[in-house]
């Protein structure tokens, strides 16, 4: 059986950049070990304005809500429709394209109503020189809170490919990244991690204290039962993680309820 691979790609340069390069490298080593149909969402093409508008209605009255839903329909139906996610950006300024960002801004509402548990992505990213573990680092966890868990991720220097010691070594990482992507849609979620199970109960307060603004989201959590979980899956979660998570969820609560949280400084 094929796999069906969707690629969230945000460069300027689509594939005939140094991002897209690398995804492509990607992608053949795919097309080597199985059938693979790819569909490619380049953000850039998006149209989706410079910034989003942030009036929520995405999170009150429903996506179908946002004025740029029509224009970013096709993207979210790139992930729907796939085994797994490739999501690949240039590191700008230490950390993703703002490109990316507007991407992951316009999807905001997964974060209230995660739509991918169970889904595995792969995180590329290229820079000039360093800036990959920020940039990574924020991916991943910005499409985690949509319910994607990341199998794999590579960060390599365009200007390094040209010298054959860097470039075989690029080459090492796409050949382990491959097949890690090859078995993931037929593998198991992974065990939540304690940041995992305060993310859970962080989107729990978000949007049960949302309920009066709109019913959507709270909606979405009662179909799914997740007032009343402590994950999005049947899956227990570990003992020691899920205790710690508790214990920040209650602080956060009592912080919330008793306006006795600090504020940040750092
Ligand atoms: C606005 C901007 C900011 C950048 N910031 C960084 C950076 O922080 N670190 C870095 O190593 N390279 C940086 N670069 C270089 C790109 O990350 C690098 O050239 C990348 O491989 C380009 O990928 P692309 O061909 O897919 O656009 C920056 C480039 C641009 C245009």
């Amino acid at each position: 059986m094929g796999l069906r691979v969707g690629v969230v790609l945000a460069s300027d340069h689509g594939y005939s950049g140094t991002t897209g390069q690398l995804v492509t490298e990607l992608l053949d080593r795919l097309q080597a070990g199985t059938t693979v149909e790819v569909d490619t969402v380049l953000t850039t093409d998006l149209e989706l304005g410079s910034s989003c508008p942030a009036c929520l209605r995405c999170m009150t009255d429903g996506e179908q809500a946002c004025p740029n839903f029509d224009r970013a329909a096709a993207a979210r139906r790139v992930m729907d429709d796939a085994d797994l996610v490739i999501f690949a950006t240039p590191v700008h300024s230490f950390q993703v394209s703002a490109s990316m960002k507007r991407f992951i801004d316009h999807f905001a509402y997964l974060i209230h109503r995660p739509a991918y548990v169970g889904r595995p992505a792969v995180l590329i990213s290229s820079a000039a020189g360093g800036g990959h573990d920020a940039a990574l680092e924020y991916l991943r966890s910005a499409v985690r809170r949509w319910g994607f868990h990341t199998v794999g991720q590579l960060g390599a220097n365009g200007p390094g490919l040209a010298r054959p010691g860097y470039r075989a070594k690029v080459d090492a990482a796409l050949d382990e990244l491959a097949p890690l992507a090859l078995a993931a849609p037929n593998q198991p979620e992974p065990k939540p991690t304690t940041a995992d199970l305060i993310g859970f109960r962080v989107a729990k307060i978000l949007v049960d204290s949302g309920r009066e603004d709109g019913p959507v989201d709270a909606k979405y959590w009662d179909e799914r039962g997740w007032f009343d979980a402590e994950w999005w899956t049947d899956q227990k979660p570990p003992f020691v993680a899920n205790r710690i998570a508790g214990l920040v969820e209650k602080k956060i609560r009592k912080g919330i309820n008793e306006g006795s949280a600090d504020p940040y400084r750092g």
